[in-house]
């Protein structure tokens, strides 16, 4: 079991326990192709994981956090077995845990550190974050890569999360990739056949569990909130998004509530 409250934690606990040089601070790198290229590069050869600050054009503080996965060792802590975990073992763990996972529904909180800055209307800009353009090549720059979308069922209530890449396409405007078999697909075709747009929350920045989790492919009606409860032997704490209503983790760096609009009214090119 691994209880990380949150990213922070998580990095607290990967220098705390694996040593400082897990993490390698980055000044300078610009987010054009820098960052994308570092990372790949340090993904690569089973390198630390990566906290670029001072990007150029971004105030200090406004960091990017990559390869936070990217060593048996990181993997093996983020899922809570012991550092020194082989690969194939890693493999059989997370095989079996999967078999015996008991879900445990996430917990309501008041409030948390993800409304300590709220932005709305007018006021909303994307292009305050560092979002990067990870390749040559690629058609945007990516706020969303390893995010958790959020959606809910129009008639069950049930809350899926998935991780669908985000491009930031205008100050208030991201667009979202996402295959035909996926459930925020599916969710979003009931309101757009009620004549509505489909509330929509990603979150950007939480912890591993998290995004584990949002990466599984649960039966439809299942959350995946339930599973990373169930990963983490305890509810993740989330709170009611003030715009959406929608469930986010109370610990989380960055959401970006909003709606998607049926594809046919307003779809934009990306890739
Ligand atoms: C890092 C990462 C990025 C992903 N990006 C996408 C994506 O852009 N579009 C997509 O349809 N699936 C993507 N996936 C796969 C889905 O997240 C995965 O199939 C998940 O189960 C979908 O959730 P759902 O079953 O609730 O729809 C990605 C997975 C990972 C781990």
């Amino acid at each position: 079991m691994s209880a990380f409250r949150d990213l922070r934690h998580y990095i607290d606990h990967i220098t705390g326990t694996l040593g400082k040089d897990e993490v390698l601070r980055i000044d300078g790198a610009d987010r054009d192709l820098d960052i994308g290229g570092i990372t790949e590069l340090m993904a690569e050869k089973e390198g630390p994981a990566l906290m670029f600050d001072n990007i150029p054009g971004f105030p200090a503080g406004y960091r990017v956090f990559t390869n936070f996965m990217g060593t048996a060792a990181r993997t093996a802590v983020a899922l809570g077995l012991p550092p020194e975990t082989g690969k194939l073992d890693i493999v059989r763990e997370w095989k079996d845990l999967s078999k015996r996972l008991e879900p445990i529904p996430p917990v309501e909180v008041a409030t948390g550190p993800v409304l300590e800055n709220v932005l709305v209307g007018d006021d909303v800009d994307l292009g305050i974050f560092p979002a990067p353009q990870w390749h040559d090549g690629d058609g945007g720059r990516y706020i969303g890569t390893a995010c958790m979308v959020i959606t809910r069922d129009p008639d069950s209530g049930w809350v899926n999360v998935g991780t669908y890449r985000a491009c930031v396409q205008g100050r208030d405007r991201l667009s979202l990739w996402m295959l035909g078999n996926r459930h925020a697909k599916a969710i979003a075709e009931k309101y757009w056949q009620r004549g509505l747009n489909c509330p929509i929350a990603v979150v950007v920045g939480q912890d591993p569990i998290l995004s584990t989790a949002a990466a599984i492919a649960a039966p439809s009606g299942m959350s995946e909130y339930d599973l990373a409860g169930g990963l983490r032997g305890q509810g993740v704490e989330v709170l009611y998004a003030p715009g959406s209503d929608l469930p986010v983790p109370a610990y989380a760096e960055i959401v970006i509530e909003g709606e998607l609009p049926p594809v046919e009214e307003e779809s934009v090119l990306e890739g």
